[in-house]
């Protein structure tokens, strides 16, 4: 049957570089994403730049630009990054936007009508020179705890100790350098325990894993104490109707930009974002790192049951990327962009090499390069791009790129490599990519097999006929493996359609034998990787 579905990756912030971080999530969304297309699924996939925030507008201050500007060029930037890792949106938009504006507007007031907003007059840090509220990230001093300087207001990096940012010793500025002066002024709460069992409902229909819901569980046991959603003047950002200098915080409109971006992009194809996030038949899927797993499974939820829109069926969480073992770091040459990357490698293989290290679970992942190239080479390289390149090569220069018919042999070859297709298909479905990918590589092994036992480039000098079967058979693998990876590499995969004369197969169409057929001349798909292709990747951000 049928389903529709609607996917969403994390909103970036429109302050920074895409790196090989995002890349994690975006590529094992995508990944999921062409999956379901594949098997036939009404599948859209939105995602925006996250727009707002102090950051963003202190970064245009800086740069001398208004916010508006500044969040255009990145998000044309972000555009061309993810473009460039064959990123597949079906929209990308921005926050900050007139349909976010309306949204947040109507789920803040839905919010407010059903008592659910609390105002509150808090003390805060204020920087006179700047006249601005300061964030903990803008505050440094002194830990309390262990007496390490220069630490920010929220948490020292020495000891770990949390704390707020008053019991700082020292507090200075890090905007101003001055010490701040606490000031006192009114915030606007989502009173989160008020939809406690909304949340709880919510998490009874298993929209997460189990590590997850225990997390989630622990949380719910506690108080849930209310959300700080204003941020006043200056801000970039919405503001709050019935005020004249209170703002939304960042984090109160960004996941409402996943509705706002179904809704622009429902506009202009002639539907309705209800028609999606009303909608029972649809199922929502968001796809997030673990850092902001408390927004998507407590605050969005109950923000979404006050308005009246659909929950998400389902909250993939996933883990950190680390480089070399290490968090990523720009002093250490690790903080690796995505467009350094794609000036020296094809993207399809990073794809290929996180689709074989992703699961469903929230371990981190690494990039180690030395395992990067082994893995590529051994995989891709031997096992996969092998086959084309023997058999393409034969085909094309000894036997005028024809093929012939699959003889008994050749037919058990393809059923059990076809055999393996729903095993497949359920570590797509599961995010068990690491899985999947061994499993098509143990169908890969069969097909070498094959070929190693028939040497047709020994058979064709004495017998063109018995070759031609041969790669044919061989080539009918490859198409299989192609279908079975087009979603992990799909550059790689459309240039190998291609060459076997197919336009790009569905899952549908995995029995689909090519036989008798006139083949172009097959082209050099990709290069062995050595540890020299990549070492370059580790400075060149520096
Ligand atoms: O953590 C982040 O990078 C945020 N910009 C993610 C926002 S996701 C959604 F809620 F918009
Ligand atoms: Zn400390």
């Amino acid at each position: 049957m049928t389903k529709t579905l609607l996917v969403t990756s994390a909103l970036p912030y429109a302050n920074g570089d895409i790196h090989l971080g995002h890349l994690v999530e975006h590529v094992q969304t995508d990944i999921f994403v062409r999956f379901q297309k594949h098997l036939g699924h009404a599948c859209y996939y939105m995602c925006a730049d996250d727009a707002h925030g102090t950051a963003i507008m202190l970064s245009a201050e800086k740069d001398g630009v208004t916010p508006d500007a500044y969040i255009d060029a990145v998000k044309a930037q972000h555009i061309s990054d993810f473009k460039q890792f064959n990123i597949d949106y079906d929209h990308y938009y921005s926050t900050h936007s007139e349909e976010n504006r309306v949204l947040s507007e109507s789920i803040y007031n839905a919010a407010n009508d059903d008592g659910g907003i609390i105002k509150k007059d808090i003390q805060q840090y204020f920087d006179e020179d700047k006249g601005l509220f300061l964030a903990d990230r803008y505050i440094k001093g002194t830990c309390p705890k262990c007496g390490a300087t220069d630490q920010y207001g929220d948490a020292c990096e020495v000891c770990y100790a949390t704390y707020s940012a008053t019991e700082l010793v020292d507090p200075v500025s890090a905007l101003s350098g001055k010490p701040p002066v606490l000031k006192e002024s009114t915030h606007y709460f989502f009173d989160l325990e008020k939809y406690r069992e909304h949340i709880t409902q919510w998490l009874a229909t298993d929209p997460v894993s189990d590590p997850v819901k225990n997390k989630l569980n622990e949380w719910l046991t506690g108080d849930l104490k209310p959300w700080d959603i204003s941020r006043d003047a200056p801000y970039f950002g919405f503001k709050i109707p019935g005020t004249d200098d209170k703002y939304f915080y960042v984090w109160l409109d960004a996941p409402i930009g996943y509705i706002a971006t179904t809704e622009s992009w429902a506009t202009a194809n002639g539907k309705t974002c209800h028609a999606f996030w009303k909608n029972d038949a649809v199922e929502i899927h968001h796809f997030i790192g673990k850092d902001i797993m408390y927004f998507h499974t407590l605050f969005w939820p109950a923000m979404l049951a006050v308005s009246g829109f659909n929950q998400p069926k389902k909250v993939h969480i996933h883990g950190f990327l680390t480089v070399n073992g290490e968090k990523m770091s720009k002093s250490r040459g690790t903080f690796i962009l995505a467009r350094d990357y794609a000036k020296l490698l094809n993207p399809d293989i990073l794809r290929y090499y996180y689709a074989a290290k992703l699961s469903s679970s929230m371990d981190d992942i690494d990039f180690n390069l030395e395992d990067f190239v082994q893995r590529i080479n051994s995989d891709v390289l031997g096992k996969f791009i092998n086959i084309g390149s023997r058999i393409g090569a034969i085909v094309t220069k000894k036997l005028d790129g024809q093929l012939s018919t699959i003889d008994a042999e050749g037919l058990a070859l393809l059923d059990d490599i076809l055999a393996m297709s729903d095993a497949i298909s359920d570590a797509y479905q599961s995010l068990d990519t690491h899985k999947g990918m061994r499993m098509i590589m143990q169908c890969a092994e069969l097909a070498n097999k094959y070929i190693d036992d028939k040497a047709p480039w020994a058979l064709v000098k004495d017998n063109a006929d018995a070759a031609r079967v041969v790669c044919t058979v061989a080539l009918n693998a490859l198409r299989i493996l192609c279908i079975y990876l087009a979603p992990v590499m799909p550059g790689v995969t459309q240039q190998l359609f291609s060459f076997l004369g197919v336009s790009s197969q569905h899952w549908a169409q995995l029995p689909q034998h090519i036989t008798n057929a006139t083949l172009a001349p097959y082209e050099h798909v990709l290069k062995r990787l050595t540890l020299d292709d990549v070492a370059p990747l580790v400075n060149t951000t520096q």
